[in-house]
């Protein structure tokens, strides 16, 4: 695969680092634990890890809201132990993504501590400041504008009032944030995961948001409005083509975007010429609902609308939303792992998908998320996907000499990483093999994606490079299917058992079951 960039035949591993290892009893994942477990992801076979932001913050949205981007949060460890890790990580072959949060600070970040102090200060412009409030609300909840006594004006926050958006329309402040880049970069960073990336540039207007028809009660209240002004702004694109050229001052680095939007206007993200963001995050397959119809249709509509020479991404899971296991049934979560690891191009894996990890019911009590506190019941909570992850049955799963930040599943003493490496059938082995069948099959990464194709349950498509072809069936469905086919050969099923059946005549695929088969 020499004709391609790393990232391009790379599987991404996120990891949420609070949840991930923690090495000083403190309940809560750091620097050194995770360098601990860096041989499993070598195990794995994944090729980057994605870590969310572990800079200074005050922790309101558990590090998304930075108040310092140049340094390490305590909790995570030191500079010193960042270097260490990604030393480590690059030494066996792990490439290593930063969360980059350009949209927003955290209220105590100097840069706000300075804009909120006079209407004359010289980063007041840094942020949004207003006589008056437009409409425009929060993703938390509420208003998006926060009075500020002092000087009698209002700030803009698209989420928590303690993460007030910069100013991206100040020159000042982007030279400031492509030197944050250009730091990490420095210091051997492989890339950045950018977040809320269609969100960076507000309408210089300020006009209001039209209502949205489609609000109804038990939505959350960000959804009363169409979010027409204050998202994916024509201008948003030189920042991401800025971005993208600061990347390019450094060989070899990925600029990925988090980006919740239409196909149509997600593809925009990759640039005029392909020099905006290399991976705008594709998340339609992980928003579409689990049925072989709508699986193709997202699959093809994402794929016909990529433009030419844009590299494919796909993702099932992450940080913000629900655990694929819990979404589809644990006994559908290996044909997902299937599926996503026969798509072309570059994939990212949630920590603890591959254990089949499903969420964890937080009691109220226990609530830890800013968006689950704000709106209750809502179903807005993001601590049921972001428990620790289980690496053995002792108490506390291996994860904390402590207590957990957040609880485990009570299905921890048998959904582990040491239970499920003893179980040569389990899920984690299904992920090992597919990954490494990406590694030695070039034409599951770049080959063509072919006969996208929905059937009752079934869902197949055939993958073909130069000198392979493969037939990939996935049946979503609890009963048996039964197909003729002929001159195929098994490669892998998700049970893990008839591998290297061959297939001629009438063949069954079980329930859940999916098949990757070599064809002629
Ligand atoms: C998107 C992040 O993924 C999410 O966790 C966070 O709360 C918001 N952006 C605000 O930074």
């Amino acid at each position: 695969m020499q004709d391609f960039d790393w990232w391009q035949h790379s599987v991404i591993y996120e990891i949420y680092p609070r949840s991930f290892q923690d090495s000083n009893r403190d309940g809560i994942g750091d620097l050194s634990g995770m360098a601990r477990r860096l041989d499993y992801l070598v195990g794995l076979g994944i090729d980057a890890i994605w870590i969310s932001p572990i800079f200074p913050s005050p922790m309101a949205d558990f590090g998304y809201d930075v108040a310092n981007y140049c340094e390490i949060d305590p909790i995570f460890g030191t500079l010193q132990d960042f270097d260490r890790f990604l030393e480590e990580a690059h030494h066996r072959g792990l490439r290593v993504i930063l969360d980059f949060v350009p949209n927003h600070t955290s209220d105590q970040h100097p840069w706000f501590l300075e804009s909120r102090s006079s209407l004359k200060n010289p980063k007041r412009d840094w942020y949004l400041w207003r006589d008056q409030p437009n409409n425009w609300l929060s993703s938390f909840g509420g208003s998006g504008w926060e009075f500020d006594e002092k000087t009698g004006q209002y700030y803009y926050h698209s989420f928590l009032k303690q993460q007030p958006d910069l100013n991206w329309r100040n020159p000042d402040v982007k030279a400031a944030m492509y030197n944050i880049l250009r730091f990490w970069l420095r210091g051997g960073v492989d890339g950045f995961r950018v977040d809320v990336m269609w969100l960076l540039i507000k309408d210089d207007q300020f006009r209001d948001n039209p209502p949205n028809p489609g609000y109804r009660a038990g939505l959350p209240s960000s959804h009363q409005l169409l979010p027409v002004y204050n998202s994916d702004r024509p201008e948003t694109h030189s920042l991401v083509t800025e971005m993208r050229a600061v990347l390019d001052e450094f060989p070899g680095r990925v600029l990925i975007g988090e980006i919740y939007l239409p196909v149509q206007q997600l593809v925009t993200y990759y640039g005029p010429d392909l020099k905006g963001a290399q991976l705008p995050f594709n998340f339609h397959l992980l928003q579409c609902a689990w049925n072989a119809e709508a699986l193709a249709h997202s699959i093809l509509s994402y794929y016909d609308a990529l433009p030419a020479g844009a590299w494919p991404n796909w993702v099932l899971g992450n940080h913000d939303q629900p655990r694929i296991a819990s979404r589809i049934g644990a006994a559908m979560a290996p044909v997902a792992a299937m599926l996503l690891l026969t798509l072309p191009g570059t994939l990212t894996l949630y920590y603890g998908e591959e254990l089949g990890m499903t969420n964890v019911p937080i009691p109220a009590e226990q609530v830890q998320d800013p968006a689950e506190k704000n709106e209750p019941g809502l179903g807005q909570g993001r601590d049921p996907e972001r428990t620790p992850m289980p690496w053995d049955a002792s108490p506390s799963a291996g994860f904390t000499a402590g207590v957990p930040w957040l609880p485990l599943g009570d299905d921890y003493p048998t959904i582990n990483v040491e239970a499920l490496e003893q179980n040569p059938s389990s899920i984690l082995h299904l992920y090992r093999h597919l990954i490494r069948l990406r590694r030695t099959s070039p034409a599951l990464v770049h080959g063509k994606l072919k006969l996208v194709a929905a059937d009752r349950h079934l869902l197949s498509f055939q993958r073909e490079g130069e000198k392979e072809r493969f037939l990939v069936l996935l049946n979503l469905g609890y009963d048996s299917v039964q197909l003729p086919l002929v001159n195929a050969t098994v490669v892998i099923s998700t049970y893990l058992d008839r591998i290297a059946e061959s297939v001629n005549g009438s063949f069954e695929i079980r329930p859940a079951e999916g098949l990757l088969l070599r064809l002629p």
